[in-house]
């Protein structure tokens, strides 16, 4: 955990840090956040980040305290300060604190709020070996384009994952995959196309996925933005999950099925290989 974070505008010890319980954040989870990558003490596709935590803070009429680049001072600094060389940045805004009562208080300030973590991700194990999912049903709202902290439903997927002892569930409406707990979900068919769901209000537009889609058109892969079942899942050649915390993850495993042989694919680990040169990783020997 971070030494030092930062609380509506002062980098602060951790310890020192605390929030009023009247914080909307806590009492309704009306606020939302974002994750960027750290690499190298330097921030990954932050921009993009931003651009989002803009529109979530947009979706549900919050003010943004900060222009994109007040943003990123700040996190370079709390980057700098906790000599963080690669992690994550978290970065919440809330309505602020306020008598409680659902509706927008009159006069809140928005409360912000930024810590970071350190994370192995780049020479994560996990990307060597490939990780196994579980499908879960998805019982999140409607608007899950916006990054709510709103994230029970999540928690709870994520929890049976960690009972299941694996490292991610995957959930299911209708059928079909939306996503992963906090990843997108990805499979590759058999003729080697990259098949991820299209964007809509059913799943988070991932900044990752984002990119690693373009990453593969402009290396002559194929692209297919469209819904996949379970069964589909379960017959993929290839399959992976993207995110700010783990770039490219390939899954190996599902509901305790193997995916292909039971290892990395091959498009997935190029597909990695291509989001980490792109992030500015160090080479690695193939
Ligand atoms: N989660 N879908 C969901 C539900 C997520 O929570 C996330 C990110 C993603 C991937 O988005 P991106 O590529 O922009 O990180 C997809 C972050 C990492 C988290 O909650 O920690």
């Amino acid at each position: 955990m971070s030494s030092i974070v930062f609380v509506n505008g002062s980098f602060l010890p951790f310890e020192e840090a605390s929030i009023p319980i009247m914080d909307r954040g806590f009492l309704f989870a009306d606020g939302i956040y974002e994750v960027s990558a750290v690499l190298n003490s330097r921030l990954v596709e932050n921009d993009a980040h931003l651009a989002r935590l803009d529109r979530s803070l947009d979706q549900i009429r919050i003010a943004n305290p900060y222009t994109a680049q007040e943003w990123t001072r700040l996190e370079e600094e709390l980057v700098r300060r906790n000599g963080l060389v690669e992690g994550v940045v978290y970065m919440e805004v809330t309505r602020g604190a306020a008598e409680r009562d659902f509706a927008f208080p009159k006069d809140a300030k928005p409360t912000v709020v930024m810590f970071t973590q350190v994370k192995n991700i780049t020479r994560a194990p996990a990307a060597e070996t490939g990780v196994a999912v579980v499908t879960v049903e998805d019982l999140r709202w409607k608007r899950r384009d916006i990054k709510s902290v709103a994230l029970l439903a999540q928690v709870l997927a994520k929890q049976a994952a960690a009972e299941a002892g694996v490292f991610e569930a995957w959930m299911v409406e209708d059928g079909h995959v939306t996503e992963g707990s906090s990843s997108t979900a990805f499979i590759i068919t058999r003729d080697g196309r990259i098949v991820t769901r299209p964007l809509s209000n059913a799943i988070l537009p991932g900044i990752t996925r984002q990119s690693v889609m373009r990453l593969a058109q402009e290396h002559g892969l194929k692209v297919e933005e469209r819904l996949f079942t379970i069964e589909e899942a379960h017959a993929a050649a290839e399959a992976f999950l993207t995110s700010a915390s783990s770039f490219v993850m390939p899954v190996v495993e599902i509901d305790g099925k193997p995916v292909g042989n039971g290892r990395p694919g091959a498009l997935t680990r190029r597909l990695r290989q291509l989001y980490l040169e792109m992030a500015g990783a160090p080479a690695k020997a193939a």
